[in-house]
This record gives C-alpha cells, sequence and structure tokens, in this order.
C-alpha cells in the first residue's frame, strides 16, 4: 500500500498559544524517530502563529480547524484561506462533526470550505460519520454517502487525490466508545468504495481515510493495521506529548 499514514491532532478550543508550544517542542523532541507518517497539529486560530514558528524545521505540519470560503470581506469573524496559507498552515479539518451539531455546518457549507482550501493548495481533512441513532437504524451507509456526494460536489479527480477523509462515528468522538476495528475497516470500505464511484478507482485508491473517535494508544495499532484505514484524527490524546507520540508509535506498529 503507497498511502503514507497521516496523524493529526485536533485540539479543538484547547491550548493557548504558551501551552501549544510546549506541546509542539515537545512533540518535536522525538518525531523525528518517526519518518514514515505525516503527523500534522490543529490548533486554535490564535495558537497557530506560535505553533508553526515553534514546528519550524521538524516533521510537525500545522492545520487549522476551520475555514471561510470568501476570499475576503464583511465575514466578521471568518478566517479566509491565504490568511491561513500565509500563516504557515498546510492543513484543514473541514466540517467536523462539533461544527455540524453546534455551528449550522452542512454539506452545502462543508464543500464551499472545501473548495476554497484547495484553490489554495491546503491538504483538507474533510469529516463525515453517523450519529447513534442513524448507525441504530442501520443507515450509516445512506448518511456517509449523502455527506461524501454532497461534501465532495463538483471536485476533480486531481484535486481529490489531495483530499483526506476522517470517518468519525459522532458516538464515538470524545466518549471513549470506539467503533470495533472490524467495523471501522467496514465503514472505510465503503467510503472507499464511494470514492471510487465518484473520482475512479485509481484516485480512490491513493486517498487516505484516517479514523477519528476515542482512538488512543491502546486502540491505535489495530485501527490503523486495518486495510482502509490510513491514521487518526485525535480530539483528547492529542493534547499530551506523551499520548500523542505513544498513539503514533502504536499506529507506526512500533
Ligand atoms: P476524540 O476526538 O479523540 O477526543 O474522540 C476526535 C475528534 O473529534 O476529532
Amino acid at each position: 500500500m503507497s498511502r503514507k499514514v497521516i496523524i493529526a491532532g485536533n485540539w479543538k478550543m484547547n491550548k493557548n498559544a504558551a501551552e501549544g508550544v510546549a506541546l509542539v517542542e515537545a512533540l518535536k523532541a522525538k518525531s523525528a524517530a518517526f519518518n514514515d507518517v505525516e503527523i500534522v497539529v490543529c490548533p486554535p486560530f490564535t495558537t497557530i502563529g506560535a505553533v508553526v514558528e515553534a514546528a519550524a524545521g521538524s516533521n510537525i505540519g500545522v492545520g487549522a480547524q476551520n475555514i471561510h470560503w470568501a476570499a475576503n470581506g464583511a465575514f466578521t469573524g471568518e478566517i479566509s484561506a491565504d490568511m491561513l496559507v500565509t500563516s504557515g498552515v498546510k492543513y484543514v479539518i473541514i466540517g467536523h462533526s462539533e461544527r455540524r451539531q453546534y455551528f449550522g455546518e452542512t454539506d452545502e457549507t462543508v464543500n464551499k470550505r472545501l473548495a476554497a482550501a484547495l484553490a489554495a493548495g491546503l491538504i483538507p481533512i474533510v469529516c463525515i460519520g453517523e450519529l447513534l441513532e442513524e448507525r441504530e437504524a442501520g443507515k450509516t451507509e445512506e448518511v456517509l454517502s449523502t455527506q461524501i456526494r454532497g461534501g465532495l460536489a463538483n471536485v476533480s479527480a486531481e484535486d481529490a487525490a489531495r483530499i483526506v477523509i476522517a470517518y468519525e462515528p459522532v458516538w464515538a468522538i470524545g466518549t471513549g466508545k470506539t467503533a470495533t476495528p472490524e467495523m471501522a475497516q467496514a465503514a472505510h470500505a465503503f467510503i472507499r468504495a464511494e470514492l471510487a464511484a465518484m473520482f475512479g478507482a485509481e484516485t480512490a485508491e491513493a486517498m487516505r481515510i484516517q479514523y477519528g473517535g476515542s482512538m488512543k494508544p491502546a486502540n491505535a495499532r489495530e485501527l490503523v493495521a486495518q486495510k482502509d484505514i490510513d491514521g487518526g484524527l485525535i480530539g483528547g490524546a492529542a493534547l499530551d506529548a506523551e499520548s500523542f507520540l505513544s498513539l503514533i508509535s502504536e499506529a507506526m506498529g512500533c
């Protein structure tokens, strides 16, 4: 398999600049040992500048947690692609379930953010995932299909190859409940088949699909060992250097 594993920490609304720098300094001290994995941290906007500086010269990339689709203008509280790129950001999380749940994110707005991120040369991490009641009603595949087809509408196969999908079952986020490796693999295989239908088999094979939702050192190895799981999007376990590094090491089977 030629897909490079990508492990990204989603810090959510945690870590001020000083705390973020301390975390990256601690990660940097050991991250060079992991050269077969793409390591990413996604701090809050106000922490990004300090973290980019701290991560300079290391193998740690920096991502944002959101992006607006307009280039500039009267959008109070929003951040544009250019603002991210010129701040040293290389990745951006789009459509996280918390944004869908609390901030009115829809597949349509995901699609607009995605277009802006791709046009700016960023690597988008597009989050999808079903709610507990949707899984229990047997609607997981229907939900994933709708989110993929809506969120990734009008994307070329060439651009799609750059997109990272994060499959995050909403019931597993921050709850300590993880999908079993078999459940996660089944969802990932379904997602890859959907991507193949949209972009062709070759592109779908090249696209990376992360698992997210209570991933931790204890379950990372088994999850990432699955055929279609190409890394993780990590919340809680990414807030501490020791646990994030140990998760990376487990995921890489070290
Ligand atoms: P968690 O969060 O690892 O704390 O479950 C994952 C995420 O929301 O990206």
